[in-house]
């Protein structure tokens, strides 16, 4: 039996990815840009040659659905692997729009290949974690990254680059934890309904690309401003193509909408703070190191939890 422990970064989408051109691959229909976020992380052990096939999370056994999706990916992995057993842990809330099926599937992809003893570079590592969760291909690489969205069926243009390391440009990622519990639809089921129903799906993927190649551009230049600006025009016309789908689906709560007008009031006192939100209700604030501090203040009375995330670096293993 061969054991390898990983530990993945989760990543947040500054331009969002959103909606497949091909579900079996995870082929995304629109690239997207994001930036990798420690310190949480996901840090998971695969043993490759146990007695029978066995998934934990947190120390207790998966659910069902979580080790059938887990199993399914090393079978896609290796069709005639042998038994395995996955043992994986986050430091943060699972499943609750806060990019844990990210950070988890770069963390799975790295520790089955080295446990496999088929270590593979990084950009077959971000094709194979794709497989698992779209947005895992970005948290194999730490920093500022892109996805292509690719042309080929097969997908093998579609995968991470990064585009700037962590050191780069340090910003803040203030993290509003509005209800850390599991989201109510997934992200698959929030994309197939936008794609299937909502008038403004065109229009949403149509925008896309000049949306990556502002941020790009923003990122190289270190422009926050312009940076912010482009990270919120996605973020809401991700969303209103859920909101405009039928039967609606709106990820947001009560408290999701105060806190985006409490960020809109930050910024209108001269404080630069963007807000982004991902399939679930917490709000995520992007903002200079100077003004997190201030930016985490202002949400607190709103919101549960509060956290400051930090670039983070590439996914590795770590035993
Ligand atoms: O990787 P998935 O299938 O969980 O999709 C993630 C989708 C968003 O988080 C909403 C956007 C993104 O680009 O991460």
């Amino acid at each position: 039996m061969n054991r390898a422990v990983a530990e993945a970064h989760p990543n947040i989408a500054l331009v969002k990815y959103w909606g497949k051109r091909d579900r079996q691959l995870n082929l995304p229909a629109v690239s997207s840009l994001s930036l990798t976020l420690g310190p949480w992380r996901t840090r998971t052990a695969v043993s490759w040659g146990a007695e029978k096939d066995a998934v934990s999370f947190g120390g207790h056994p998966a659910s069902d659905a979580v080790a059938k999706r887990v199993l399914g990916f090393l079978d896609r992995l290796d069709p005639g692997r042998p038994p395995c057993v996955v043992e994986t842990d986050n430091d943060f809330p699972t499943g609750a729009g806060l990019a844990s099926s990210a950070s988890g599937f770069a963390a799975l992809a790295l520790a089955a290949t080295a446990a496999a003893g088929r270590p593979i570079d990084a950009v077959a590592l971000s094709r194979l974690a794709r497989q698992g969760s779209g947005s895992a291909c970005r948290s194999i690489f730490g920093g500022y990254v892109r996805w292509n969205r690719g042309e080929r069926p097969d997908g093998l243009d579609s995968h991470a680059t990064p585009i700037a390391p962590p050191e780069h440009w340090d910003l803040r990622m203030v993290v509003a934890v509005v209800d850390p519990g599991p989201k109510s639809v997934g992200s698959t089921e929030g994309m197939e309904r936008s794609r299937r129903t909502s008038n403004l799906w065109d229009a949403w993927v149509a925008g896309s690309e000049a949306h990556v190649a502002e941020a790009h551009e923003a990122v190289l230049v270190r422009d926050l401003q312009r940076l912010g600006e482009v990270m919120e025009r996605s973020t809401f016309e991700m969303h209103a193509t859920l909101h405009s789908a039928t039967p609606p689906l709106m990820y947001w709560r009560g408290a999701t909408v105060e806190v985006l007008h409490e960020v809109f009031a930050l910024r209108a006192r001269g404080v630069g703070a963007w807000a982004t939100m991902d399939a679930g209700p917490q709000v995520k604030v992007l903002c200079a190191p100077d003004d997190a501090e201030c930016v985490a203040d202002a949400l607190r009375p709103l919101v549960s939890r509060v956290e400051t995330l930090v670039p983070g670096g590439p996914a590795r293993v770590v035993e």
